[in-house]
């Protein structure tokens, strides 16, 4: 069953969509289940794909990762999102050329930022 914030993807036309609210149902796309993305994490330090949080007057910035993502046409940061305290969201959507971040407006203390790069997936990070 899909829940909040999940993240699902067709592996055959690469439609990519996120859950508002789960119902009973399984998500079907081109005729086949949608995959759930993993959120992956690791050592920011050494995983250029970990989103780096920095808090910034008036909110966040989120930047992909400590050694700048390449945001080439065929290999790029898509969208950086900040959950804030598990029930807002906030996205950003990018595009090749673009510096790999984003800055959200929040009074947030506590936030989830995740990103997605078109060929390693969904990343995430905690603040
Ligand atoms: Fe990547």
């Amino acid at each position: 069953m899909a829940k909040r914030t999940e993240v699902y993807k067709c592996e055959i036309c690469g439609n990519i969509v996120e859950v508002y609210q789960g119902g009973g149902g399984t998500l079907v796309c081109c005729g086949q289940d949608m995959d759930l993305l993993e959120e992956k994490t690791a050592d920011m330090t050494t995983e250029k794909h970990v989103p780096m949080i920095e808090k910034i007057v008036g909110g966040f910035k989120v930047t992909v990762g400590s050694t700048l993502h390449p945001m080439d046409e065929k290999h790029y940061i898509q969208w950086i999102e900040l959950i804030v305290d598990g029930n807002e969201v906030l996205t950003a959507y990018l595009e090749p050329g673009q510096e790999p971040s984003a800055v959200f407006k929040t009074s947030a203390t506590k936030v989830t930022a995740r990103e997605y790069c078109n060929l390693h997936g969904l990343w995430k990070n905690e603040a």
